[in-house]
């Protein structure tokens, strides 16, 4: 009883920070991705009578504690679907670096959900499968669906997963990703979303939400690169406004996330069709149009404090692997 999943992480364009039930993951305002094909999670899941206790490997490394809990959650919900008392090996590999907001729980979560309820015999369809791995991280809901994706908030648990909107092909985009710290964050989103609350500016940010929600959603389906740019852009600056007055407050930019931002609205200003959007982490994501990937990256490459630039175009669905 084996399977092997892959799954991109994705960019949030409308980010999701706060939960409505922290539990379940339920999510205060509903949000919009892509996914980033060229960056993926590859897990694989063996269900076997021979294991006395689930166990996790990370890239090569063993995990215990909080994060083999978080992964046997899953697990336990897909054992009891399937009505089996296995327990499973569960091994995980990122070509990208973890926990520095490039979404690495998003891929590996997702790619999770999969590779575990096949394996049990499951056959999900895919607002069941995006639910699974939402519990699991709330963003790896919108990893299970491809291309552009939007995950509407939903009021209960099972109306709350993610659909795509539009294919990967619907728009030649890129992101290009500068790395100014590849090192683990400080205070992961898991905690984060609880303090979310604590900022006086979360509610006017949530009220305001569906509003760009339909922006961002018109702005993909036109390709309207300018208002995308712009709704995008503000989202990401309102979710780091609210993180920077929570209680205790979260401080996710270092000097060079800073340089990067400034230097891609001078690049706009100039006429390069470009926009940044982070994250949890000190990480800028620079969004471009595909034929101007290699320029922002070589460009972005050149700037101090950042480390290396990855590339990524708008990925697919979470998919199965052989073996
Ligand atoms: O899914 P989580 O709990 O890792 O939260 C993700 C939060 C952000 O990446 C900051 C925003 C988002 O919508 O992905």
């Amino acid at each position: 009883m084996k399977a092997t999943a892959l799954a991109h992480p994705n960019i949030a364009l409308i980010k999701y920070w706060g939960n409505r039930d922290h539990d379940l993951r339920i999510p205060v305002n509903g949000s919009f991705s892509m996914n980033l094909e060229g960056l993926s999670a590859k897990t694989k899941v063996l269900f076997s009578e021979t294991l006395s206790e689930d166990s996790l490997i990370l890239n090569e490394e063993e995990i215990s504690g909080a994060g083999l809990v978080r992964v046997s959650q899953i697990l336990d919900e897909v054992r009891k679907s399937a009505g089996i008392l296995l327990y499973a090996e569960v091994v995980s590999e990122n070509n990208f670096p973890t926990g520095a907001g490039i979404a690495s729980s998003a891929a590996a979560f997702s790619a999770l959900a999969l590779a575990a309820s096949k394996a049990a015999g499951l056959e999900l369809e895919e607002p069941s499968l995006s639910i699974l791995a939402r519990h699991g991280s709330g963003s790896a809901c919108r990893s299970i669906p491809s291309g552009f994706v939007e995950w509407t908030n939903g009021k209960t648990d099972q109306d709350s997963y993610a659909f795509s909107i539009a294919p990967p092909e619907h728009w030649d985009l890129a992101d290009c990703v500068a790395v100014t710290s590849s090192g683990h964050k400080h205070i992961g989103s898991t905690q984060g979303h609880r303090l979310a609350e604590t900022s006086p500016l979360q509610k006017a940010r949530v009220e305001d939400a569906p509003r760009r929600i339909d922006i961002c959603r018109k702005a993909i389906l036109d390709r309207d690169f300018e208002t995308f740019a712009f709704i995008v852009e503000k989202d990401s600056d309102l979710m780091h406004a609210v993180m920077m007055t929570s209680n205790p407050a979260l401080f996710y930019w270092n000097p060079a996330t800073l340089h990067v931002m400034q230097s891609v609205r001078d690049w706009r200003a100039e006429g390069l069709p470009v926009f940044y959007t982070i994250d949890a982490g000190p990480n800028v994501h620079v969004i471009t149009l595909k034929e101007k990937m290699d320029e922002v990256q070589a460009k972005l490459a050149a700037l101090k404090g950042v480390q290396k630039v990855l590339t990524a175009t708008v990925g697919g669905a979470a998919r199965l692997l052989e073996g």
